[in-house]
């Protein structure tokens, strides 16, 4: 019998297949379900570092009248992190698998010590979700890449819990990127972020958002990453996301490398209950192929040996063009 069992960033999980952060991960009833339905662990919905700061400033009187300060001074109202920290305590005690606990955030900062209590609340993990657009054409690249190691180098001096990095894949250079991020201690990454995209009403003549779901599709960038990171440092841990919709996929991001798969669109709009779906699906697969444990194949398929280096490397369509007649 397939056995689903997975080590990731130091945890044990039943499943390889995670709840990935939104909305549906700040719902106890919610949890429990993903648990029912052979969730291998649960990342909760973000706490934002503007929320935290904003607490901080909150007690120290800081009086920001911008329309930006109050909108997230509101927001602060709504979510203190006092009820951040209850969900994570809620979450532990209604659920057994383990609870990850996420900040969003964009600079390193004071914030940080949050992170402390998050332990104290018994999360089993931390996913840091960092992004800050790069805007500034005086900054150099290295720059931006500097937040990041500084905000992982805080975190580690503070928090023992295994620390999950949540990126982006605009990046020069991900190899080195990540392989810095796991020397300053990072546990795992999260390849990727999808993010609240713009798009243009051409009626309307004005700017809207393009839809927040992902499509199956969608996998493409995280797969060629993960195949490539994996094969070429075998020790990261990798947690794949965006576009996992299907069992196959799931498989496919294993064979990459992934240690885990993230899903989120999926349980929105087919339900929680795809959980158990895609469990079924990779344990058949498993059987089919006389795969005993995730051991025996992930990574099979990884940026390694010529011939799958030369797929995950080919970037453009000069090959497809030549054979095409
Ligand atoms: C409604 C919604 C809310 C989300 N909220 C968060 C969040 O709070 N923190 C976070 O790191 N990612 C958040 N995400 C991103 C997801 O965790 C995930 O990275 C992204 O949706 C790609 O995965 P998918 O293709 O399985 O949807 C959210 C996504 C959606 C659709």
């Amino acid at each position: 019998m397939a056995d689903l069992k997975t080590n990731f960033a130091g945890l044990t999980l039943k499943s390889p297949v995670i709840a990935g952060s939104c909305g549906l991960t700040a719902d106890i009833e919610k949890l429990r379900e993903m648990e029912k339905n052979g969730a291998g662990a649960v990342i909760l919905k973000s706490v934002f570092e503007e929320q935290i700061r904003m607490d901080v400033q909150k007690m120290t009187g800081n009086s920001d009248s911008s329309e930006e300060g109050d909108y997230l001074r509101n927001y602060v109202r709504a979510n203190t992190l006092q009820q951040y920290i209850a969900l994570v305590k809620d979450a532990k005690k209604n659920i057994n698998i383990p609870v990850i606990a996420s900040i969003n955030c964009i600079a390193d900062g004071e914030w940080v010590s949050f992170a402390k209590e998050l332990e104290q609340a018994g999360a089993d993990a931390l996913e840091l979700n960092v992004f800050a657009l790069p805007l500034d054409e005086f900054k150099e690249s290295v720059e931006t890449e500097n937040v990041y190691y500084s905000i992982v180098k805080h975190l580690r001096s503070q928090v023992k819990l295994p620390l999950i990095v949540k990126i982006s894949h605009y990046f020069t250079n991900l190899p080195t990127f990540v392989a810095k991020l796991k020397a300053f201690g990072v546990d795992a990454v999260t390849l990727f972020n999808r993010f609240y995209e713009p798009d243009i009403d051409i009626e309307q003549l004005a700017i809207g958002v393009a839809p927040v779901f992902s499509r199956p599709e969608d996998l493409r960038t995280t797969l060629r990453w993960t195949g490539i990171l994996a094969g070429k440092n075998p020790q990261l841990q990798i947690s794949a996301s965006t576009g996992v919709h299907s069992g196959e996929a799931v498989v496919k991001m294993l064979l990459a490398g992934a240690a885990t798969v993230q899903v989120c669109s999926v349980l929105y709009e087919k339900g929680i209950e795809t959980v158990q779906a895609l469990n079924r699906f990779v344990a058949s697969w498993m059987d089919r192929h006389a795969f005993r444990s995730i051991g025996q194949f992930r990574g099979k398929l990884s940026y390694g040996g010529m011939e799958n280096a030369a797929r995950y490397e080919r970037a453009q369509f000069m090959k497809y063009f030549s054979d095409r007649k």
